[in-house]
């Protein structure tokens, strides 16, 4: 296994180009079981979760080839089949399940579990399915889903789940008559799936709004042209957030700005100066950051994916900061690990109070998910001295070659392996 070794306290400057989205990137994959033949997908991200998602596809009977042009090959699925040993690695194999049963009727997919963050439950997924014609067992760990044949229908979702929203939109678009999802998630990523699937032929109105009505087709083709993944609005926030972090003068390009409003908004709160174009996001630090509130809520709100990110802003900020996480319900892991690079963190309950002491002390942190890694390796950059961040794995489910872009706005940062001990290595190992 590796490590992640940094040496903080440098400002960061300089430009970077945004990767596909991870979260599109995922459910439109998935997607391609629903039109068989050959899919060309551009932009597609390198990351641990594509590999596992085209690992996946490849046990169902689905060959491809990787690659920023990624072809997926549908023709003919074998099994139905999403096994423990897939799912365990990628919570996001559940999408798998919507279109199976559109297209064989049958489906038996591994429950996932619940990960560091959550409990993260399935039944809003589940109660869509059912809602559409499905049939299903819980047996053994697995979800063993069947049915006659799909129908349209009404569905009330609880919350704005983004997969669920994504799992069913991928079984309605086959389904006999329309459907509605109300409550339906509104996430750029949700929007990408359903502009992919209409190139595959589905009839869907309502994109980008709380409630969609989807027409039924009885079947969907491959799209002449390759489709291009929208640029990932969290990798973005994330570069942006570690020249906040680190301070500096950084450029994020491919992106989208107006996906990103109220991220902006908080980074400008902070005191950081944040300029756009349509396709650029420009982030300056050269202040003192000021303290700040942000409260994560579904999509066009503050995102939960960036909540981990701006908690090492607050530490490195002075002042008390507020953090309230409505999402997850044990999305503060990274909190402790910050502690032990000297922030001071109060958390009750969804609210921290982060006291910022204006700097992070150098030292050795483990990463428990995704995004709290990423958050680990902003205070790794922010803080003078040598960092280790343990378990870099998690960064590699989401972030495509964090280490060669963030070397290009001039950090100091390396990957060796976590045995690794010796100075004189670790220091070759921050610029080699
Ligand atoms: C998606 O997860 C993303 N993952 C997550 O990103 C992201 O944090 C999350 O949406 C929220 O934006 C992918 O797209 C692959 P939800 P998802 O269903 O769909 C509850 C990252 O770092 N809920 O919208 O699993 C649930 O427990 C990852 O890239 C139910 O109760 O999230 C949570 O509290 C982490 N029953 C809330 O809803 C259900 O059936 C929102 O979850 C479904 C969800």
């Amino acid at each position: 296994m590796e490590k992640l070794v940094l040496d903080g306290g440098v400002p960061l400057t300089g430009t970077v180009a945004a990767s596909g989205a991870k979260n599109a990137a995922l459910p439109i994959l998935m997607a391609t079981l629903l039109a068989p033949g050959e899919h060309r997908l551009a932009n597609v991200p390198d990351l641990a979760d594509v590999s596992h998602t085209l690992s996946l596809l490849g046990r169902i009977g689905c060959p491809s080839l990787a690659g920023s042009t990624t072809r997926v090959d549908t023709t003919r699925i074998a099994f139905s089949e999403a096994p423990y040993d897939v799912v365990r690695k990628m919570r996001a194999s559940v999408l798998v399940l919507g279109p199976l049963l559109a297209r064989e009727g049958a489906a038996k997919v591994s429950l996932p579990g619940g990960c560091a963050i959550g409990v993260r439950p399935i039944d809003q997924h589940l109660k869509g399915l059912e809602a559409l014609g499905c049939r299903f067992v819980l047996e053994g760990g697995y979800v063993i889903g069947e049915t006659d044949g799909l129908r349209g229908a009404e569905i009330h979702l609880d919350m704005p789940t983004v997969t669920g929203t994504e799992n069913i939109v991928m079984a309605a678009v086959l389904a006999e008559g329309t459907s509605v999802i109300d409550n339906a998630a509104r996430e750029p990523e949700v929007v990408d799936l359903c502009n992919f699937l209409v190139t595959l032929g589905a009839k869907i109105e309502g994109i980008g709004t709380s409630r969609l009505v989807i027409e039924g087709v009885s079947r969907l083709t491959p799209a002449a042209r390759p489709y291009r993944i929208l640029p990932d609005r969290i990798e973005t926030g994330t570069y942006l957030a570690a020249a906040a972090c680190a301070s500096g003068d950084v450029t994020v390009t491919d992106t989208d700005p107006s996906e990103l409003g109220a991220v902006l908004d908080t980074f400008r709160e902070a005191g950081c100066f944040v300029e756009t174009t349509p396709t650029t996001i420009r982030l300056r630090r050269d202040g003192p950051v000021r303290p700040f509130k942000l409260r994560t809520e579904p999509y066009p709100g503050f995102p939960t994916d960036m909540q981990a990110q701006f908690m090492t802003l607050a530490c490195v900020g002075v002042g008390t900061s507020e953090i309230i996480e409505t999402i997850f319900e044990n999305r503060f892991l990274h909190a402790a690990e910050l502690g032990r690079m000297g922030a001071r963190i109060e958390t009750h309950g969804n609210t921290a109070k982060v006291h910022g002491t204006g700097r992070l002390q150098p030292a050795s942190v483990m990463a428990s998910d995704l995004r709290a890694s990423a958050a680990l390796v902003l205070a790794g950059l922010a803080a003078e001295g040598l960092t280790e961040v343990l378990r870099i794995y998690h960064l590699d489910r989401g972030y495509d070659d964090l280490v060669g872009k963030l070397r290009t706005l001039g950090a100091r940062i390396g990957r060796v392996s976590d045995a690794e001990r010796d100075p004189a290595r670790i220091q070759q190992a921050l610029v080699a």
